[in-house]
């Protein structure tokens, strides 16, 4: 995927920038946003999901810039997993992961169901499916939020702390999802506390720090070499006990 972000501002209040003036451009499959709390990840994110407009500013992407206006043409084009699952819990985990075929598609539901068997049989999801949300644990909802957002064939995965309301033993599954899908071709933006994740398994890693763009690499060499003081003393920060 190219990213391209000219000149992107956001303020919620007139007093604070969330997002100071981010210029950005590169190719590359996926990419781990890392920082500190109320640097601007989450803001980001949404921008790029179109779930938010920035005050000012474009986002390119694949070249074409999204016109956040369009944004429902944009939002057919990308998945988006939040931190807590947000399934449906009144439906069963087949039903939550076919809501956007039947709902924005127009699959039917034959159609639908068919395709989200295969990709649940893909992770071994299938016994889990006819469960309801509360009868699953947190990794297993979290694995069907993946699903239910990938089953659209999205051209761009955003992910915001995707393992961060599990418990710790559920990580590693929701992780592994994660790398499957990049490793057969996913493009993901994914913002994370999971270092691990983001040097082993992501291309590139991008520290915002304060609505800024700190450092930037490919993962190998921002977690060898940090440049910055405030990526320096944030990663001892969180490496502390590892
Ligand atoms: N809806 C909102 N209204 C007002 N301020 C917000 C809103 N969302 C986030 N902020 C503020 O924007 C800043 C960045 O937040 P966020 O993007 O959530 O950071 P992060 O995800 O890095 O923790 C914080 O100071 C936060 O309080
Ligand atoms: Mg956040």
């Amino acid at each position: 995927m190219h990213i391209k972000l000219d000149s992107l501002n956001h303020f919620f209040s007139d007093e604070k920038k969330v997002l100071n003036n981010i210029n950005f451009e590169d190719e590359c499959k996926s990419l781990a946003i890392i920082g500190p709390s109320g640097g601007g990840k989450s803001t980001l994110l949404r921008i790029l999901g179109g779930l938010l407009y920035p005050s000012s500013g474009d986002f390119y992407f694949n070249q074409n810039r999204i016109d956040f206006k369009e944004h429902n043409e944009w939002h057919k084009k990308i998945g988006f997993v939040f931190q807590s699952n947000g399934l449906f819990p009144h439906l069963t985990g087949l039903q939550n992961i076919i809501l956007p075929l039947t709902e924005v598609f127009n699959f039917t539901i034959l159609d639908a169901t068919k395709k989200a068997n295969e990709l649940l049989e893909r992770f071994g999801l299938l016994e889990d499916a006819h469960k309801y949300p509360h009868q699953l644990s947190g990794g297993q909802c979290q694995r069907i939020a993946i699903a239910r957002a990938v089953i659209v064939n999205p051209e761009l995965l955003l992910l915001d702390e995707p393992t961060s309301a599990l418990d710790p033993e559920y990580t590693s599954e929701v992780l592994d999802m994660i790398n499957e899908l990049t490793v057969e071709g996913q493009n993901i933006i994914v913002v994370t506390h999971e270092m691990g994740f983001a040097r082993l398994a992501c291309e590139r890693v991008m520290f915002l720090y304060n609505g800024n763009i700190v450092e930037y690499n490919c993962s190998e060499h921002f977690f060898n070499n940090p440049q910055s003081t405030e990526l320096t003393s944030f990663l001892a920060k969180i490496l502390e006990w590892n």
